[in-house]
């Protein structure tokens, strides 16, 4: 094999790795707000088991590890938060920007996962609620409610003015 089709190969292995990359950004994340404003919860799934584990993710700051709910029964519960969200915690800067998600895992008191819930802010989705996306996933990743979900919204407007998150103040 001759110097030229070493730099030919590496050339079409670069070219092809850049493509891939691209696609795989694509399915990423940016690609799930359709015409109709809906946001596709199959992908956002994907993207946060496969694309983009949120189990790396960052932890509400005061809150890693597992912690009891607030609320009856008193679950156990676990709070992920992507790196925007973890900004706007940090620096209390009172609204989460698009692209925010925070999970939340509940786990029964033997501590086996059981529900996820996901909070996803998208620009445009809902105004009215303060562009929040919601979904109840079962831990395999099963689609139980999502969307401008009314159980989800009806509870949470009570702490509407710190963007209806209730775990710790954003201000
Ligand atoms: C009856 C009230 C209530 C309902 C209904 C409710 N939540 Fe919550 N949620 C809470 C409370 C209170 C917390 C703070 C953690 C705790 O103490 O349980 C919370 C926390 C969260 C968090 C972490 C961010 C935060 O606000 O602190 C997410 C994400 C979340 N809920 C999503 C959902 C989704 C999705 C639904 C609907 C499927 C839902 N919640 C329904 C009361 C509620």
């Amino acid at each position: 094999m001759n110097y030229m089709y070493h730099v030919k190969y590496w050339a079409v292995n670069m070219l092809c790795s850049a493509l891939l990359l691209f696609i795989l950004d694509g399915i990423g994340f940016g690609e799930t707000l359709n015409r109709e404003d809906k946001i596709d919860a199959q992908a956002l799934w994907t993207y946060i088991t496969v694309g983009n584990p949120y189990q790396n993710y960052p932890t509400w700051p005061g809150k890693e590890g597992f912690y009891e709910s607030t609320m009856p029964p008193g679950n156990i519960l676990k709070l992920y938060i992507n790196d925007l969200a973890l900004d706007t915690v940090m620096n209390k800067k009172g609204v989460f920007p698009e692209g925010a998600l925070l999970i939340k895992e509940n786990y029964t008191d033997d501590k086996k996962i059981f529900l996820i819930t996901v909070m996803y802010k998208k620009k445009g989705f809902n105004p009215a609620g303060h562009d929040w996306y919601w979904v109840k996933y079962k831990p395999d990743g099963e689609v139980r409610l999502e969307g401008k979900v009314d159980a989800c919204i009806n509870c949470h407007v009570g702490v509407a003015g710190n963007d209806y998150v209730f775990t710790g103040s954003i201000k």
